[in-house]
């Protein structure tokens, strides 16, 4: 935990980045993995030892190596430093030096001499090294401690055994180790002791075999033949021993009886089981227990300076137990060895396993805390894409209402430009209608056009145009807030009834049933007359406008059943209006879909805002062809207006007022017939034929009085009487206003245009709409002019003059060169119409090589008979030959005036190929087109 809690520590800390976070818990989990695996290893410190070997070359040092070796493997945190000197003590001296120089932990020293090697000893211990002394001893008590055999006890023990041998009687020869190894000295010294008691025992000679078997051999042949009597050698080792046995027997052919010392398995127990030696006394190398005790030292435990290890007698009684017991010893020793090799194999599984737990575990403590980050983030990441979410929804809703406001500013200032557009063009046609009028007056031109009712059509639109100037005051009025309630306490059935009375005589001449119908006798209420006389006017002129001749208009006044009100309702049985017109009925600058009678969009909206201002409402109810009924509610008293909203009553003003407003609200209703001059009844044919097509009926009659005393007028007020004109009568010329009800005037130029039987009339587009795109759009449609309103009307009638004359020039080129006269007035209207259609349709399919008399007969819905015979009759000619001479007079035309080439020209004239065009050409013309267009 102590481990954890600074990473802990740190992961909560706000500070740190993400990423840190993320690097510190991964190095983290590394270290832990590390610490983890190691930790049981690391807990035994490392030591060195260091080894001084006196010599390594016979077998008991060899086992003394291997026992602590194997000891050793117990305790691999200790490392091992050996050096042998080869029985050298000089050698020895360096060597121990040299390892006390190595930083080792513990020194231990075998010595080759006692003498030689105690500085060495005492040095170490004064160092504070401890020295374990092995075997052979020096001459100085500083050492930690000692192990090794009591070699007096084995002396003693083998001198023992001798005089049981020789029953205390004989003569021994003592083969002694080198004289100042303490070994040497005490082994002497023991078996001295032993046979001390026994004179008849004598040690006749003692040979120095310096430990090794060849000097022993070699001293031993030196004075073995002297002693051929000898009965017991003591060899103070087994190797000397058996070296003594082979001088004796191989050189002097004696067999004493002969001792050794060590006992080792391979030696000294071989050497008594082969009986080659008598005894051996037990010696062991004590390498295990060495190893024992400098691990007990270093780990600073107590251990007892002098180590003696226990000894004893082997010969032939014993020998063999002594073997079985080493080979047991060897076998359970293969069996450690075995277990210690198992024991390491399954450590090694144990590590493994152990950091794989670790691994483990770390994995699962990182899977933790990551898990812990993912959720902590997961908690982040939602709390944050919540706020994302909120401030998202803020900011649509935002636009949304932004894309309204713009949407609905748009709107308001698409209606503004509409009904400035519309207002403009209200304005021109009544200047229109007082500039023609007033040049006719200018020009003086009487007989044409009576004075008093081209003053009559001035006064009247003089009157439009200042209704509209003052609804557009009103309007601005209200816009700012500047229109203030002046009400005054008046009769409401007196006030309507004048008001009713001002559209007496137009209901009369329309037969339009007119009446007010109210149970009230008298109904004071307060009222602005100026405000409400202009709402009742505009009501009723607008019953009017949508109400047929014969129909009725019914103004009713009653109270509300309260009493509280008084309801003012117009009900007609006119037109009716659209649900969408309903709706927007009184939303200003809204026009309405009857564009003939099409206002300035302001009328309604202004009412009801005069009816507001009285603190009234006013509302409609209308059904398509049935009527519309208009109400109005005005609270009754005056509790509801303010005191500068009421001003003492005038009558005399509020007649003023209705006459005015008589003036201004009726004009626009006065018959048609009022103003229609009569003209062209009975007279004589004219030349041309012209159609007017105006929705406004003033200003039609008036082109149709200026233009019939020179041509023959047809009139439409709408785009479905002007087809209807155009394909009956087939005039010369068209004027069409581009604003009419039914279809608008570039529709119905494009039909006329498209149509065969029309398409060669001139159209003219007359206008209030003077933007270049509307003109461009005009002639996209194939307008021949455009003309302006205000226009003057000598332009109209050059532009109409110049029109029919280039159309009498055109019709020239093609039928010039034919027998007939088709500008003839004495053929009649239908047959004029025929020939109109028959001709146009073949100039219009010149380029069609199918043109023929069936597919003739089939575009005018005639048969073949009536079209031979007619053609025959009226133009005198045969129809294939018609449609040849057409041909060849384009071809011509195309030559002359066009720069296509034959093979075109010959494609546009209808024939099949340029060689047949020529040949035809020829044959008709006399030459070549190529030489027709070269002369
Ligand atoms: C081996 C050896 C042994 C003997 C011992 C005495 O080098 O000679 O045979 O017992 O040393 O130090």
């Amino acid at each position: 935990m102590t481990l954890l809690s600074p990473i802990i520590n740190y992961l909560l800390s706000p500070k740190r980045g993400s990423f840190y976070k993320g690097r510190l818990v991964v190095s983290s989990l590394i270290l832990l993995i590390f610490f983890g695996a190691c930790t049981s290893e690391q807990k035994q410190r490392s030591f060195t030892i260091g080894f001084s070997q006196c010599v390594e070359s016979d077998d008991w040092r060899k086992t003394m190596l291997q026992e602590m070796n194997r000891e050793l493997a117990f305790h691999p945190n200790i490392q091992f430093l050996y050096r042998q000197a080869d029985g050298n003590s000089q050698k020895q001296v360096v060597q121990a030096n040299e390892l006390l120089q190595s930083a080792i932990d513990l020194f231990i020293i075998s010595p080759n001499e006692g003498e030689p090697l105690t500085p060495v000893v005492e040095q170490a211990f004064k160092k504070g090294i401890p020295v374990i002394v092995v075997d052979r001893k020096v001459a100085t008590p500083h050492y930690t401690a000692f192990i090794g055999s009591d070699n007096f006890a084995i002396g003693k023990m083998a001198g023992q055994y001798a005089v049981h041998l020789l029953h205390g009687t004989g003569k021994i020869i003592e083969i002694t180790g080198l004289p100042k190894s303490s070994p040497a000295m005490e082994r002497h010294n023991g078996f001295a002791d032993a046979i001390k008691n026994y004179p008849q025992l004598q040690v006749v000679q003692q040979v120095n075999g310096e430990w090794l078997p060849d000097t022993a051999k070699n001293e031993l042949l030196k004075i073995a033949a002297r002693y051929r009597d000898v009965n017991l050698v003591f060899a103070q080792n087994d190797m000397m021993a058996q070296a003594a046995y082979e001088v004796f027997k191989n050189k002097v052919g004696i067999k004493p009886a002969i001792i050794g010392v060590d006992g080792l398995p391979s030696t000294g127990l071989q050497f008594v089981s082969n009986k080659t030696i008598t005894a051996t006394m037990l010696n062991p190398t004590g390498g295990e227990e060495i190893i024992r005790t400098a691990v007990k030292i270093l780990n600073k435990e107590n251990v007892p300076k002098e180590n003696l290890i226990q000894t004893t007698v082997i010969d032939s009684t014993n020998v063999r137990i002594m073997q079985l017991q080493v080979a047991k010893a060897a076998s359970q020793q293969t069996q450690i060895e075995r277990q210690k090799t198992m024991l390491k194999e399954q450590t090694r599984i144990y590590n493994n396993q152990r950091s794989f737990v670790y691994i483990l575990i770390s994995s699962l403590f990182l899977a933790l805390i990551l898990g812990g980050l993912a959720f902590y983030s997961l908690q982040q990441y939602r709390k944050i894409s919540k706020k994302l979410q909120l401030q998202n929804q803020e900011i649509l809703e935002q636009q949304a209402q932004l894309v309204q406001m713009s949407e609905k500013a748009k709107a308001a200032n698409e209606a503004k430009v509409n009904f400035f557009t519309n207002i403009s063009h209200e304005f021109r046609t009544p200047l229109t209608l007082i500039l023609g009028p007033l040049e006719e007056l200018m020009g003086s031109n009487k007989n044409q056009y009576n004075t008093s009712q081209t003053h009559g059509l001035i006064r009247k639109n003089v009157l439009r145009l200042l209704r509209l100037v003052n609804q557009l005051m009103d309007f601005r009025k209200i816009e700012v807030d500047k229109m203030k309630l002046r009400a005054s306490e008046n009769d409401l059935i007196v006030f309507v009834s004048d008001i009713i009375q001002s559209y007496k005589s137009i209901a009369q001449k329309r037969n339009i049933d007119l009446r007010l119908i109210t149970p009230e006798s008298h109904l004071n209420s307060w009222i602005d007359v100026t405000m409400l006389d202009k709402v009742i006017f505009n009501l009723l002129s607008n019953a009017f406008k949508f109400t047929k001749d014969n129909g009725y208009i019914h103004v009713y006044i009653n109270k509300s059943e309260s009493g509280n009100n008084a309801i003012i309702k117009i009900e007609d049985n006119g037109v009716g209006m659209s649900k969408d017109a309903i709706e927007h009925a009184f939303d200003v600058f809204y026009q309405g879909e009857y564009e003939n009678y099409k206002g300035s969009g302001l009328g309604l909206a202004l009412s009801k805002s005069l009816i507001e201002l009285h603190k009234g409402s006013i509302t409609v109810a209308s059904e398509s062809l049935k009527g519309t009924t208009f109400e109005i509610f005005l609270p009754l008293g005056n509790k509801h207006l303010a005191k500068d909203e009421m001003v003492s009553s005038s009558p005399e003003a509020i007649n003023s007022i209705l006459y005015e407003h008589e003036k201004i609200f009726t004009a626009d209703l006065i018959t048609e017939q009022t103003v229609k001059q009569e003209v062209n009844t009975n007279q004589t044919r004219k030349e041309y034929t012209i159609l007017i097509i105006e929705d406004n009926a003033d200003l039609r009659q008036f082109l149709a009085n200026k233009l019939s005393a020179e041509y023959d007028i047809l009139e439409a007020e709408n785009g479905q009487m002007a087809l209807q004109q155009a394909f009956d009568h087939i005039p010369d010329l068209i004027i069409c206003d581009v604003v009419i009800p039914g279809k608008d005037g570039l529709a119905l130029t494009r039909i006329i245009k498209t149509d065969f039987r029309t398409s060669h009339i001139p159209v003219i587009l007359l206008t209030a709409k003077t933007s270049i795109e509307q003109q461009i759009e005009g002639m996209k449609n194939w307008a021949d002019a455009y003309v302006t309103k205000p226009f003057n009307t000598l332009f109209l009638d050059q532009t109409i003059k110049s029109l029919l004359a280039n159309r009498a020039r055109l019709k020239e080129h093609f039928t010039g060169e034919m027998p007939v006269a088709l500008n003839t007035q004495t053929i009649s209207k239908p047959d004029r119409k025929f020939i109109s259609e028959f001709t146009a349709l073949v100039e219009n399919n010149l380029s069609n090589e199918d043109l023929n008399v069936d597919s003739i007969c089939k575009n005018m819905g005639i048969s073949r008979v009536l079209l031979y015979k007619k053609v025959k009759t009226l133009m005198n000619m045969n129809v294939n030959d018609y449609i040849l001479s057409t041909r060849l007079q384009k071809a011509k035309y195309l030559i002359k005036n066009e720069s296509f080439t034959i093979a075109e020209i010959a494609s546009r004239t209808g024939f099949t190929s340029p060689a047949y065009f020529s040949t035809v050409f020829k044959s008709k013309v006399g030459v070549t087109p190529k030489e027709f267009r070269e002369k």
